[in-house]
């Protein structure tokens, strides 16, 4: 009989010749069971999506009885949907008054595509800037603003009049000027490796930005809903962007994203042309259900207060001499190592003792700790045995 290996490798569209090829059977928490019922500790959530960890019953109880009252009905903005607005009420209220309208998509990249639209439609201007190694998406537009060379270079042309300046260079702010529409960064670099903002940097961008009329926008979509240790990055840097991207752990394991902006930005959607950013599914009620009672359970069970001390703890139990740095914050992390070919092997090994992590699109000496938030202090320990043990083995 044809396995589901050979079936996935045929017939399942390919993005690289090396796939993981776990095959789960079910998953729930921080533990992922293969079809041997081996488990492994997700120390990735899916890359920051599982921020509840995986399969919990107030999200699973959320999409059943949504999928029970409906499914799709229409195109996204036509019909009151209950769960777009019960999310836009529970997320504008967490945030600051200025981020009041959420326009709902399905997904990280189209959150981007829709507020580079946004914010070209707002100012009258075509001038985007982003960051060298910054990761926002893969679909043409997210794909233009990504700050990497090698995965963009086959796919152009791109969208003209983007331009690209230094994470944390105070210096770069001078190529901010009247013409740019928007800068778009994400306020805690993740694929480039995790890279947070120097002291004032953010602060100085938002000057930059109000004095040049130029819309400030966050891409939250990794760092949202409490992966810092606050429910957006943001927050933790006393710096209010004019447009957030949230997608990921918005959904609590479910496909959704949204934009989100001042009404009176977002109204420039409405008009000149009308229908200014259109979208079939964006905002699935099944999905908004989920994000809803993923948002609830965060809030209510103080999901975030003890997301930095967990951090800390990984931070204190993996010590090791072949750890040259263990950079982030809160559960959003980079383990340093020496070079690529020990990260590999690290990952493999860890693998195969049942844990699972993953190195960084455009930083390949490091692996990635961003565990679901609700993983215990003995899971942690757990969890960091396995790493340390899969490092000495890699070394020996
Ligand atoms: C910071 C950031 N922005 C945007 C995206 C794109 O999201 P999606 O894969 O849902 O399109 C990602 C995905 O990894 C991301 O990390």
């Amino acid at each position: 009989m044809i396995s589901q290996r050979q079936l996935f490798l045929e017939h399942v569209g390919q993005t690289s010749d090396f796939p993981l090829q776990l095959e789960i059977e079910r998953a729930k928490g921080i533990y992922m069971f293969d079809t041997d019922n081996k488990f492994y500790i997700d120390l990735i959530s899916g890359v920051s999506v599982s921020n509840l960890g995986h399969v919990h019953p107030a999200i699973v109880k959320a999409i059943k009885s949504q999928a029970e009252k409906y499914m799709h009905l229409m195109v996204y903005g036509e019909y009151i949907q209950t769960p777009q607005v019960e999310f836009a009420k529970k997320l504008t209220k967490l945030i600051p008054e200025k981020l009041n309208s959420v326009y709902f998509v399905n997904s990280g990249s189209e959150a981007i595509e829709g507020a580079l639209k946004l914010a070209k439609r707002y100012t009258g201007r075509s001038e985007i800037i982003s960051y060298n190694n910054a990761y926002h998406g893969s679909t043409h537009g997210a794909l233009s603003v990504m700050g990497n060379e090698e995965f963009k270079n086959s796919f152009r042309p791109l969208l003209p009049d983007v331009n690209f300046i230094n994470f944390n260079s105070f210096d770069d702010l001078k190529l901010i000027s009247e013409k740019t529409a928007c800068v778009l960064i994400e306020p805690i670099q993740g694929e480039a490796g995790i890279r947070l903002p120097k002291d004032n940097y953010l602060k100085e961008l938002r000057k930059k930005c109000d004095e040049t009329g130029t819309l400030l926008i966050f891409d939250e979509i990794q760092t949202g809903f409490g992966r810092t240790g606050s429910l957006f990055a943001f927050q933790e840097y006393d710096v209010v962007p004019d447009i957030i991207t949230i997608a990921k752990g918005m959904g609590g394991g479910m496909p959704i994203g949204a934009f989100v902006s001042a009404n009176e930005i977002m109204s420039s959607f409405k008009t000149n042309p009308i229908l200014g950013h259109i979208t079939t599914f964006g905002g699935h009620p099944v999905s908004c259900a989920a994000a809803c009672a993923s948002l609830d359970v965060i809030v209510k069970e103080n999901i975030i207060e003890k997301v930095k001390s967990k951090g800390e703890l990984f931070k204190k139990y993996l010590n090791h001499p072949e750890i040259k740095e263990i950079r982030g914050i809160g559960l959003f992390m980079a383990v340093e190592l020496r070079d690529f070919n020990l990260v590999k092997k690290v990952i493999d090994i860890a693998v195969e003792k049942g844990l699972v992590t993953d190195w960084f699109l455009f930083h390949d000496s490091a692996f990635r700790i961003a565990p679901p938030l609700i993983i215990t202090d003995d899971q942690i320990k757990e969890a960091c045995n396995i790493l340390i043990e899969s490092i000495e083995e890699s070394v020996k």
